[in-house]
């Protein structure tokens, strides 16, 4: 009997390391060696470049097995929201998924858990799956507080998906678990952390019998040399990675670790 693989996401956040003419480049020069990663079995492939280079990145995969992400969308639909971009731009442009609640926009843009719940609702309004990041701080961390921390983000969120009707069953929701002090600084917890955490967040979720299927993702520090533990642990259905995905040979060390 033939095994067939179980579906692992590699999501790769470009955040603003990556500009435009940079960012159509590396895919231009990578392109069939892309498609190659994505053609895995079981290998999802979704870049998340910025803004500005999402419709010209989803033209060039168009008919692929490659798609694309944004890093972020507004907490509202329409109207006087100077610089901001909708979900339903998002949509228009070819986005499939969204990065909801990164640290970066809690701590740099204080992204409240309320606006993360107006985003989550905004993107799947517009259809865009939802990537949404949650992750203890190290001082939570060292106090023993990490569930506790992920507990109080994961609620309200699970609360407002338990909401929608039963319909959304074949929708895809993703739980990205991030520890802050794990994001770009090299250290990382181990494999046994983190099936022990993703196992929990699929648990809480599976109790607030939310109508989307869910999957768990890991994030902070995937790279070459982190990859292939980490990819051992139960539980974890993908990775979020930063830094090592604007590195082409880095990310297809990852993906075929
Ligand atoms: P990193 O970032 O891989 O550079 O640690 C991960 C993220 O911020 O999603």
């Amino acid at each position: 009997m033939t095994m067939v693989k179980k579906p692992f996401f590699y999501i790769a956040n470009w955040k603003m390391n990556l500009h435009f003419h940079a960012a159509v480049s590396f895919c231009a020069e990578n392109y069939e060696a892309l498609l190659a990663l994505a053609e895995q079995e079981g290998s999802y492939l979704i870049l998340c470049p910025s803004y500005i280079a999402i419709e010209h990145v989803n033209n060039m995969f168009r008919d692929t097995t490659i798609s694309i992400g944004a890093q972020n969308c507004s907490e509202h639909n329409q109207g006087a929201y100077t610089g901001e971009v909708s979900a339903q731009s998002l949509a228009e442009i070819g986005c499939r998924y969204v990065l909801v609640g990164h640290s970066e926009r809690r701590n740099i843009y204080q992204e409240t858990d309320d606006s993360v719940l107006q985003k989550i609702m905004r993107s799947l309004e517009h259809s865009l799956r939802p990537i949404i990041c949650i992750g203890e701080t190290q001082d939570e961390r060292e106090k023993n507080l990490t569930y506790d921390a992920l507990g109080r983000q994961l609620e309200a969120v699970c609360r407002l998906l338990a909401t929608y009707p039963s319909s959304d069953i074949s929708k895809s929701i993703f739980f990205a678990y991030e520890p802050v002090w794990a994001i770009g600084t090299g250290l990382v917890p181990t494999a046994e952390e983190v099936q022990q955490v993703c196992l929990w967040i699929k648990k809480t979720v599976q109790q607030y019998e939310i109508p989307f299927r869910a999957y768990v993702l890991y994030g902070g520090s995937v790279n070459g040399d982190t990859a292939p533990d980490l990819k051992k642990a139960e539980g974890v259905n993908g990775f979020l990675i930063g830094s090592a995905s604007i590195d082409f040979q880095t990310l297809r060390k990852i993906v075929l670790s």
